[in-house]
């Protein structure tokens, strides 16, 4: 059976920095804090209407299918992971499959946030390890500043994203313990609301206790989305930090320590660990925990902020264009995110 291996890789961020001390525009916030609590000095933001979700994700997937060598009419299936989609449905893929003239290849949409890139990793190694594929273009893109609360009452959340796009092309390899060596996925939906947007939804807060009174007589057209929402600010992410920061000094260990454990190895083996750029804070206490030294981590969340489905194959891609993962090395990618969903994928470069 083939094993996958990562054959192309690219990123693409938008050129419009925007540093911490720009934010104190809109919201009560300061350098201070956000660098102390989550290590961010900067993001970037698309430009409104010129980058989208989908057209970023295009300019790293056109690196990554020239670095893996092949064009656009090879890639046999397309995953796309985001959370911020140019439409609410159709979902990225199909935009991909349209804008690089595709063929009528298969496109799926994944959305599992933070970890949506490991979870669409994971799915293209299996179809490659199966023989159905043999070009399969994975990307990770997020648009976040279309949807930010910029008021002081966000703040918590909204200074933490930025926008970007990474993405790989993945092909076989005969080549015995080269490439994907194992991939790990996990959930749990115990705490589904405490890192999440409800609406635009369907849930109409059965999961909640929340009232929902002012839709009583409203015709069902009327309760996707309503002033009310708008006002209680449930068109905007909501996060828990401090539940969020527990949860996930646990499991990213844990996730990592299983793929090394799959593999007969251990932490003192990996060349790099590419942590999910959550906040420099939670990358920093798992490094300490698993006693990895700096040269085995790789942080750019100073630069980027959290990308979310973007930022493993983001900092992936810098890692490897600035010559810190060669041939032969072994590397771990890790998630861990709103679900809660993580996941780590164990590769032989
Ligand atoms: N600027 C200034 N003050 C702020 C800001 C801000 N941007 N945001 C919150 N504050 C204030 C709060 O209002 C609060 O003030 P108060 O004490 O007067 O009420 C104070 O700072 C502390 O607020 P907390 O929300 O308790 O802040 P905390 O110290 O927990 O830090 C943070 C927030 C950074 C989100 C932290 O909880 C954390 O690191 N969580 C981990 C989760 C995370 O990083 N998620 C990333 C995205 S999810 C993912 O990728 C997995």
């Amino acid at each position: 059976m083939p094993q996958s291996k990562i054959a192309g890789i690219g990123m693409y961020v938008p050129q419009n920095v925007v540093t911490n001390q720009d934010l104190t525009q809109y919201m009560d916030t300061n350098d201070a804090w956000i660098q102390e609590r989550t290590g961010i000095k900067e993001r970037r933001y698309a430009h409104r209407t010129d980058e989208t979700t989908t057209t970023m994700g295009l300019e790293a997937a056109k690196i990554a299918i020239e670095r893996a060598g092949t064009t656009a009419q090879d890639i046999d299936f397309v995953v796309f992971a985001t959370l911020s989609p140019d439409y609410y449905f159709p979902g990225c893929g199909v935009l991909v499959q349209r804008a690089l003239k595709m063929k009528e290849v298969g496109a799926l949409d994944i959305r599992n946030q933070c970890s949506g890139f490991l979870y669409a990793l994971s799915v293209a190694d299996q179809f490659i390890k199966t023989g159905m594929y043999k070009n399969i273009l994975v990307i990770g893109a997020e648009k976040h500043s279309f949807g930010l609360d910029f008021s002081t009452r966000g703040r918590n959340v909204s200074v933490i994203f930025g926008d970007g796009a990474g993405a790989v092309v993945l092909q076989p390899t005969e080549e015995k313990g080269a490439g994907i060596l194992s991939t790990h996925l996990h959930s749990d939906g115990e705490s589904a609301e405490i890192l999440a947007m409800y609406n635009p939804g369907t849930h109409a807060n059965h999961w909640t206790d929340e009232p929902y009174a002012d839709f009583d007589d409203a015709p069902i057209a009327q309760m996707f989305m309503s002033h009310q929402m708008i006002d209680h600010a449930q068109n905007f992410p909501f996060m828990d930090g401090p539940a969020v920061f527990k949860k996930a000094v646990v499991k990213f260990p844990e996730v990592i320590l299983e793929a090394l454990d799959q593999n007969g190895l251990s932490p003192k083996d990996l060349n790099m660990l590419i942590p999910h750029q959550a906040n420099l804070r939670i990358s920093q206490f798992v490094q300490q925990k698993m006693g990895l030294t700096d040269d085995q981590v790789y942080n750019n969340i100073q630069q980027y902020g959290n990308t979310t489905a973007a930022s493993v194959p983001i900092a992936l891609c810098e890692a490897w264009e600035q010559g810190k993962i060669k041939s032969g090395d072994l590397v771990c990618l890790a998630a861990f995110g709103s679900g809660f969903t993580w996941a780590s994928a164990l590769i032989r470069w």
